[in-house]
């Protein structure tokens, strides 16, 4: 196959590049370039700002059997402090690519939202499957879900097979450890690693499905290599629900170090509680996310270890 992977220098895009080109040809669409992969000739790099319509119309590629849309700004707390980003790079950015993908004769886009565009649950579980409300509270949340209905409508229009992939919240090797506004586990892990403190915006007993990045990568391969069921919506999570505080004793057994914490407010938009109802997905598309918490935190902590 022929694929295309926007984003693909960043977290989730380049651990994508990565696995499909041992068996594909990887074109990736970024604005910066990822030096691991200058060497590897099956992944070719385009440096483009998808935002600058001009210049993405400009470059002509044909024959791209599916696109994996992963560029955008992936955090919701810096969506609060810069409105335009989300703006450009997740609306705008979409908006362009679909009608580039027009032009191009894109077979199938799989576009990277997020369980940020669903209204949260009042049910205790927290459980979201893909039939339940959205109500986006965020700005970032506003951008991926108007992201989604651009796929949506205009894929339709222009007969382009779609699939959206509600990720939750991805953790593992490879996220941006600098990174203070993205990620819980990695934000958790790193302060836990480098402070005597570590600082809780929000309540302990907030809880998340956190899903470790290879299995998301599973999730990703199997949709991109599926022929049956495009045109939907897919939950790409763990199906567990983990409290903030057991995430934190769990990082606390992995760094064998007693953790110290401070309660700080929350960030307004952050849900109380949200893990993913993973039916969908197991059954049309047989996911199945099997890496376990420790184990994804341990892996985790041993690629931060490599770093130092
Ligand atoms: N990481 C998560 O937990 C998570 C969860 C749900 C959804 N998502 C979504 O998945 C996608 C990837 O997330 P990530 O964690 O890998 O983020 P990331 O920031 O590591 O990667 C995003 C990539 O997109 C590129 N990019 C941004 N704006 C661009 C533009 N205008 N033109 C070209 N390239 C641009 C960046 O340079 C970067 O390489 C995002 O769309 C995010 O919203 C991530």
């Amino acid at each position: 196959m022929r694929i295309l992977i926007t984003g693909g220098s960043g977290f989730i895009g380049s651990k994508l590049a990565k696995r499909l080109a041992k068996k594909n040809k990887i074109l990736i669409f970024d604005i910066k370039k990822n030096k691991n992969f200058k060497n590897n000739k099956n992944i070719k790099t385009y440096l483009i700002d998808l935002s600058n319509k001009k210049k993405l119309m400009n470059i002509k590629i044909k024959n791209i059997d599916v696109l994996l849309h992963c560029a955008g700004q992936p955090s919701q707390a810096v969506s609060f402090k810069r409105t335009d980003l989300d703006y450009e790079s997740n609306i705008v950015s979409t908006y362009n690519l679909i009608n580039w993908s027009k032009e191009n004769k894109v077979k199938k886009i799989i576009y990277a939202s997020t369980f940020n565009v669903y209204k949260e649950t009042i049910d205790k579980s927290g459980k979201l499957s893909e039939i339940s409300e959205c109500d986006p509270k965020s700005p970032y949340a506003l951008s991926k879900y108007t992201a989604e209905k651009y796929v949506q409508i205009c894929c339709n229009i222009f007969n382009i097979k779609w699939n959206i992939l509600r990720m939750f919240n991805v953790y593992g090797p490879g996220q941006n450890p600098k990174n203070p506004d993205l990620g819980m586990v990695s934000i958790f892990l790193n302060m836990a690693r480098n402070q005597d403190v570590v600082n809780i915006k929000g309540s302990l007993d907030r809880f998340r499905d956190l899903v470790y990045v290879e299995d998301v990568l599973d999730a990703w391969e199997m949709c991109a290599k599926d022929t049956k069921h495009f045109n939907q919506i897919f939950n790409v999570g763990s199906g567990k629900a983990t409290k903030i505080s057991d995430l934190l004793k769990v990082i606390s057994k992995v760094l064998n170090k007693k953790i110290v914490i401070n309660e700080l407010p929350g960030t307004p938009g952050d849900f109380k509680g949200s893990s993913a109802n993973i039916n969908k997905i197991k059954n049309k598309l047989k996911f199945k996310p099997s890496t376990k918490l420790v184990d994804g935190v341990t892996n985790f902590n041993n690629w931060l270890n490599t770093l130092d």
